[in-house]
């Protein structure tokens, strides 16, 4: 494993941890041996996307409207047009059948059917999508989520949220048969019954608002996460440990010993950038887990 040491400047390394929160994004990489830290990139963003406040400043759940209000029927259109490209291509991908296949052939579908088991359909909840209008990698990942409920026949209803969704976005997004959201939920979703979260490539505060939220075992059992393999969060934060204590991991980190997690193959480069480092994730809490202390002693 790479050690800290080894990069070349405090900057790279000042860089390095900042980003290990985010892991990926539509951006430029920086890679050493075999990690890859991506910094975003503004050059070449078609739209200029709001500017967010950091999750630690924004816990609060808020009625929200999207800020980009502009929208005619050709921008719509175009859009569309683009995901349906988006969809097809993923569709007719080999990526995309090693991916159902992993998920129906695999170890990973006893983990599937353990929660699945007494639902009718899981509602698939997504957070941090990104801008489907200006970038390819939200809408691959888009078209992914969109092809899980067309061929597996235990995805329900799907709901959106991304604060940076335009009206335009949002328009084609209902079009495409998914619900976007009128409040930022802060990725603080309580889980009742089973929900699938698909959330590719968020920083690390969504997934840990998320795990917070449903800090007790039967909550925790009831999620199926797909995001940033936590394991590299875990492998990042050891790396760091003496530059970094971070607080908005805890819950992630705690809990990494009762998770699995599947990693996706990316297959060919034209899905690298989308789904690098993404892994289904299952968690297998017992009642008598003391969570509240395990959390309390990190
Ligand atoms: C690193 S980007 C990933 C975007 C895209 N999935 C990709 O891989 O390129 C993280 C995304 O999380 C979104 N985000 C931030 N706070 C959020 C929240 N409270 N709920 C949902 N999404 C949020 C950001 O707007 C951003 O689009």
């Amino acid at each position: 494993m790479m050690h800290p040491t080894r990069l070349f400047g405090v900057f790279l390394i000042t860089t390095m941890v900042a980003t290990a929160k985010t892991l990926i994004s539509e951006q430029h990489r920086v890679e050493e041996d075999d990690w890859t830290i991506v910094m975003p990139r503004r050059k070449n963003q078609k739209r200029k996307l709001p500017k967010l406040k950091h999750a630690k400043q924004q816990r609060e759940q808020t009625h929200w409207v999207p800020t980009d209000l502009e929208t005619t029927p050709e921008r719509e259109l175009k859009l569309m047009q683009k995901m349906q490209i988006s969809i097809e291509k993923v569709e007719k991908s080999q990526f995309f059948s090693v991916f159902l296949d992993q998920i129906c052939t695999s170890e990973a579908s006893d983990h599937f059917s353990k929660i699945t088991g007494s639902e009718n359909k899981l509602k698939m909840v997504i957070y941090g999508i990104g801008s489907i209008e200006s970038f390819e990698s939200p809408r691959l990942q888009l078209s992914l989520a969109i092809l899980m409920k067309r061929k597996l026949d235990w995805i329900g209803e799907i709901e959106v949220f991304d604060p940076i969704i335009s009206l335009t976005e949002s328009k084609v997004l209902e079009e495409l048969g998914c619900h976007v959201l009128s409040v930022n939920e802060q990725g603080m979703r309580k889980v009742v019954n089973p929900i699938l979260f698909f959330m590719p490539h968020c920083e690390a505060e969504l997934y840990d608002n998320l795990l917070k939220t449903n800090w007790k075992h039967d909550n925790l059992n009831k999620i199926i996460l797909f995001g940033n393999s936590f394991e590299k969060y875990e492998q990042y934060q050891s790396m760091f440990s003496e530059l970094t204590l971070d607080e908005s991991m805890k819950h992630l980190l705690t809990i990494r010993p009762f998770t699995k997690e599947f990693k996706i193959s990316t297959v060919s480069d034209d899905y690298f950038r989308a789904f690098q480092n993404s892994c289904w994730h299952f968690f297998n809490v017992d009642s008598d887990t003391d969570l509240q202390l395990l959390c309390f002693a990190r």
